[in-house]
C-alpha cells in the first residue's frame, strides 16, 4: 500500500495537534508538527539575542542549529542541538514570539526544506500553516481545519486553565486573533486554504468527529490509489 503524505492547515486552536497525532496513529503514520520548528526557531533566536526583523543573523542560525523529533509513544519531543526544549517552546512568551521569527523568508526557506527532507517519502501527517499550499502542494490528502476564534480562544483558555495556568477569556480570544492576524498577512507564505483541500469546521465538532470525517477522507484517497502527483 502507498505511504501517503497528509496535509492539514489551519489557524491555532482548532484542534491541528490532535487530530494530526490521532490520524497517525490509526494509520501507522509519523506526525510532524511543523509549529515546534518554528517554535524552536523563536526560542533559539531568543537565546541567541536575535531580533525577528534580522533576517540575515537568522538565516545563519537557522543553518547552524540542528531540530530533531524523537519520537515518544504517540507523541514527539523536540530537541534543539541535542536539548529537550519540548516545554520551554509551549509558553506563552514563545507563543507571541513564533509569528514574528514565522514571517521571516530565510527562516521558511529553512523549515520548508527540513519539512520536505523528513516528509518526502510519505507515511506522515504534516499539520501547520502551509503544508497543502507550500511544503507539499501535492499532497495526497489535504484537510484545512476552521472554526470561530471565539471557540478557539475558549479552547486555548481551558486548556492553559486545566495546566494551572492564570488566564483571562476574553484576553485570550483577543491573543488568538492576533496571531491570526500575524499568521495570515504576512507576505511569504501567508496561512490560507489549499483550494483542493477538504474544509472541516471544528467549531460545533468533537474532536472524534473531526476525526472519523479525516479517516473517510483519506480512505477513500487510499481506496483509489492515492494522487499520482507525487
Ligand atoms: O501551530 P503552532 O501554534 O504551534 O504554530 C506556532 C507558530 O508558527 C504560529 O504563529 C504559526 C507558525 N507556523 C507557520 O507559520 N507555519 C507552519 N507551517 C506552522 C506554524
Amino acid at each position: 500500500m502507498k505511504k501517503l503524505i497528509i496535509a492539514i492547515d489551519g489557524p491555532s486552536g482548532v484542534g491541528k495537534s490532535t487530530l494530526s497525532k490521532q490520524l497517525a496513529v490509526h494509520f501507522g503514520y509519523v506526525n510532524l508538527d511543523t509549529g515546534a520548528m518554528y517554535r524552536t526557531v523563536a526560542l533559539a533566536a531568543q537565546q541567541r539575542q536575535i531580533d525577528a526583523a534580522d533576517c540575515v543573523a537568522l538565516d545563519a542560525m537557522c543553518r547552524q542549529v540542528e531540530i530533531r523529533f524523537i519520537r515518544e509513544g504517540a507523541g514527539e519531543r523536540v530537541l534543539l542541538d541535542g536539548e529537550d526544549v519540548s516545554e520551554a517552546i509551549r509558553t506563552p512568551e514563545i507563543s507571541q514570539l513564533t509569528p514574528q521569527f514565522a514571517a521571516c523568508p530565510e527562516v521558511r526557506t529553512a523549515m520548508v526544506d527540513l519539512q520536505r527532507a523528513l516528509g518526502e517519502e510519505g507515511g506522515v501527517v504534516l499539520e501547520g500553516r502551509d503544508i497543502g499550499t507550500v511544503v507539499f502542494p501535492d499532497a495526497d490528502v489535504k484537510f484545512f481545519l476552521k472554526a470561530t476564534a471565539e471557540e478557539r480562544g475558549r479552547r486555548r483558555f481551558l486548556e492553559l486553565q486545566a495546566k494551572g495556568v492564570a488566564v483571562d477569556l476574553e484576553q485570550t480570544i483577543a491573543e488568538v486573533e492576533e496571531r491570526d492576524a500575524a499568521d495570515s498577512s504576512r507576505a511569504t507564505s501567508p496561512l490560507c486554504q489549499a483550494e483542493d483541500a477538504i474544509t472541516v469546521d471544528t467549531t460545533r465538532l468533537s474532536i472524534d468527529e473531526v476525526l472519523a470525517v479525516m479517516i473517510q477522507g483519506v480512505d477513500k484517497v487510499m481506496s483509489d490509489g492515492g494522487s499520482p502527483t507525487h
